[in-house]
């Protein structure tokens, strides 16, 4: 009988093309994510990211928001559709939702999401254009446990990316886009190897406390 150690189970949450999940999906095939991921599941119909992960053999379900009276009724019917598979871990994949309290409460340390900007700076949206014109010399995409704050949780992993003045926001978003798919997984390898944890309010990392900006690496120019 074999002793390897299972694969931690996880569940991607998409809202769109799914441009991360399928780094994810890459990085099982090629062997280097020592993962599972036992479900994919959209809050929007029809996108790309639901044709990635039946491609790659994942289930998936759509669990279409507007369906639901309320914010809290849809967390509720998340929360019981996503524990049904028993994840180790959620990863947040470009799923564009604010979540409730009791949501981000019951998968705290658990549950990972990626934004496009250097936290603390630019949480929300429109992070590129944003950054363009505050005049940053650096941008870039953060890792980042979830908790109830919007984009506030303690980050985890950070990838600087120089704003070039050639730049404006769809090419720089191409250029961060590319070290999403670099951090994501290593963040979520971390994760599952037990080295990458969410200890008093803050990201641990081989048993040392992250600061703010998380493990940082600096992305090429180019
Ligand atoms: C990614 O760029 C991700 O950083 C962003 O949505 C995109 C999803 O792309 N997330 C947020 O803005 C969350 N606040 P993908 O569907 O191709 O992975």
């Amino acid at each position: 009988m074999s002793d390897a150690v299972k694969p931690m189970r996880v569940v991607v949450l998409i809202s769109g093309s799914g441009s991360n999940l399928q780094a994810l999906i890459d990085g099982v095939v090629s062997g280097d994510l020592p993962i599972e991921i036992a479900a994919v599941i959209s809050n929007r119909p029809d996108v790309m990211g639901l044709t990635r992960a039946s491609n790659a053999g994942i289930p998936t379900l759509v669990l279409d928001h507007k369906n639901y009276p309320t914010r809290e009724a849809f967390d509720v019917e998340l929360m019981q559709t996503i524990d049904a598979y028993t994840p180790g871990l959620v990863v947040l994949a470009g799923f564009m939702r604010i979540l409730t309290p009791a949501f981000t409460e019951h998968y705290l340390g658990r549950m990972l999401n990626i934004h496009p900007s250097l936290l603390p700076k630019f949480q929300g949206l429109h992070t590129h254009q944003r950054a363009i014109e505050a005049g940053e010399s650096h941008h870039g995409v953060s890792v980042h446990f979830v908790t109830a704050e919007l984009d506030g949780g303690p980050v985890a992993i950070q990838a600087r990316v120089p704003v070039l003045t050639s730049d404006d926001a769809t090419l720089l978003a191409k250029r961060v886009q590319r070290q999403e798919h670099i951090i994501y997984p290593l963040a979520v390898k971390w994760f599952a190897e037990g080295k990458l944890k969410m200890t008093q309010g803050k990201a641990e990392l081989d048993g040392e406390l992250l600061a703010e900006c998380g493990y940082q690496i600096d992305a090429p120019d180019a």
